[in-house]
């Protein structure tokens, strides 16, 4: 191999493109690549970006300021730096950002990653290059596995993406234009993935996906198999004990997944489940395919199946049209469902987007106001769900020190942050910690022993 360089990586936005970001590193390695955390040092800077609302493009730019002005500094000394600008931001602005920003050299759309070592070697060679083709579904077998070695590095928990893109198209959303339609990963390829991170360490695996429970690959025996079906075979996997997926459709949430909740122990009692808005005329208008009643009744049929089932949720507000009683409706919702967590978002359209062409936009001022009373319901729901865990003795998967000298950092099986003083040998082990107390953004709890059986809540 000739001359290491080194790669600078900034990821941006979803869960996704953390795992992108890290299957983009392990293509570049044949490449001559090694990661470095020095933007300044870097040889290639690579941004994996978020198309999904306007701020998080517009933090790409003034990216893209900062990084002409240290690619012009280490010009001064004789080196070269590449920029490369990857995901949704690259996908839905292709050429654009190349004219927008003349320090990119290299811009790379979601589906073009497996060619990421060739596309870098034209940019080399003085090339302006842009690669934006969209569905070649090589991409997901094309990439590198996971590498043994930094998965270790990674630690006890992982991503693994299982399903791309979505068929949906809500009215505000940019994912089917930049993502493209769905495409699920054959089974048997997952389960290899999946078997090489138990193999590394890794205890937890969060199955990934834009509509995840929409999840449709291919199985060992040829048929179509459903996103339950691979959990089951994935609980499977030896030293896997914690299975959660993210991000799911309500239209998607069939029988068998609601099932799997209540037989599967691996499957932790956590749900994202976004709805968006509690307004049915809203939900209309959005092209969500379901109604806040149908919402609310999946809501109890999961609850039926897993009784102490956490959920999280996704709220945009001030959707083009959104009046003070679309808004109170969402406030309505968000009380009788009682999220552990929710994201809330402004509206913000994205451009070739149903919605972005709408009249009636909603000021920004009644936006933030809305976002504001939104925020307050459902840190008060956060609040209470934490407080009621206070008391209880839980199983909890400690992931790396916490940040005080002596101290661990876990997640409880419904992925609240919790802190105890304990062995650090313990990380990578599920123990029973008794929860004490609740802090800002994470419980304390004292160890209470080695859960006894690996998944299940201890009594
Ligand atoms: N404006 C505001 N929020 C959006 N989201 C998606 N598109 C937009 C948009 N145009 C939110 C949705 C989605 C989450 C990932 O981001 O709530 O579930
Ligand atoms: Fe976007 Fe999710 Fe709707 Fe698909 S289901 S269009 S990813 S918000």
């Amino acid at each position: 191999m000739t001359d290491k360089r080194t790669v600078f990586v900034k990821t941006y936005g979803c869960q996704m493109n953390v795992y992108d970001s890290d299957r983009m590193t392990d293509a570049l390695v044949p490449a001559g690549y090694v990661s470095t955390d020095s933007i300044e040092t870097a040889d290639l800077v690579l941004l994996n970006t978020c198309h999904i609302r306007e701020k998080a493009a517009e933090k790409v730019y003034s990216e893209l300021g900062r990084i002409r002005l240290l690619k012009e500094e280490r010009a001064r000394s004789g080196r070269e730096t590449l920029v490369a600008v990857a995901g949704c931001v690259a996908q839905a602005e292709g050429a654009e950002i190349a004219a927008r920003a003349p320090v990119v050299d290299l811009v790379v759309g979601p589906q073009t990653y497996h060619r990421l070592p060739e596309l870098i070697a034209r940019a080399r060679n003085g090339e302006r290059v842009v690669e934006t083709e969209l569905a070649t579904e090589e991409k997901f077998e094309a990439l590198p596995a996971p590498a043994r070695e930094r998965t270790r590095a990674r630690g006890v928990t992982a991503f693994l993406t299982v399903q791309e893109g979505c068929d949906k198209f809500c009215a505000f959303c940019v994912v089917p234009y930049t993502r493209g339609a769905e495409v699920s990963r054959p089974v048997d390829r997952i389960v290899a993935e999946a078997e090489r991170l138990a193999g590394a360490g890794v205890r937890e695996v969060t199955l990934l996906g834009q509509n995840v429970n929409a999840y449709h690959g291919e199985g060992p025996d040829g048929s179509a198999w459903n996103l339950a079906r691979l959990v089951a075979r994935l609980a499977e996997v030896p030293g896997l004990d914690r299975l959660r997926y993210t991000t799911s459709h309500p239209r998607d949430m069939d029988d068998d997944l609601i099932a799997a909740h209540r037989d599967l122990p691996q499957l932790m009692p956590y749900l994202h489940l976004p709805v968006q808005s509690g307004s049915d005329r809203i939900l209309a208008a959005m092209n969500r395919k379901h109604t806040a009643a149908d919402y609310l009744r999946l809501i109890e049929r999961i609850r039926a199946a897993r009784p102490d089932i956490a959920l999280s949720g996704d709220f945009i507000v001030g959707f083009p049209g959104e009046t003070d009683a679309d808004f109170d409706a969402t406030l309505k919702l968000v009380d009788e469902v009682g999220y552990l967590s929710a994201f809330t978002f402004k509206y913000s359209p994205r451009p070739g987007t149903p919605a972005a062409g709408r009249r009636e936009q909603v000021p920004d001022a009644v936006m933030t106001e809305r976002l504001d009373r939104l925020q307050a319901l459902v840190n008060a729901h956060t609040r209470a769900f934490n407080q009621r865990t206070v008391g209880l003795t839980v199983p909890v998967l400690f992931e790396k020190p916490g940040r005080r000298p002596g101290q661990l950092s876990g997640r409880s099986p419904w992925l609240q942050a919790v802190h105890v003083s304990g062995d650090p040998a313990l990380i990578g082990r599920i123990v029973d910690v008794t929860i004490t107390a609740v802090g800002t953004n994470s419980l304390a709890g004292e160890i209470a022993g080695e859960a006894n059986s690996r998944t299940g809540i201890a009594s």
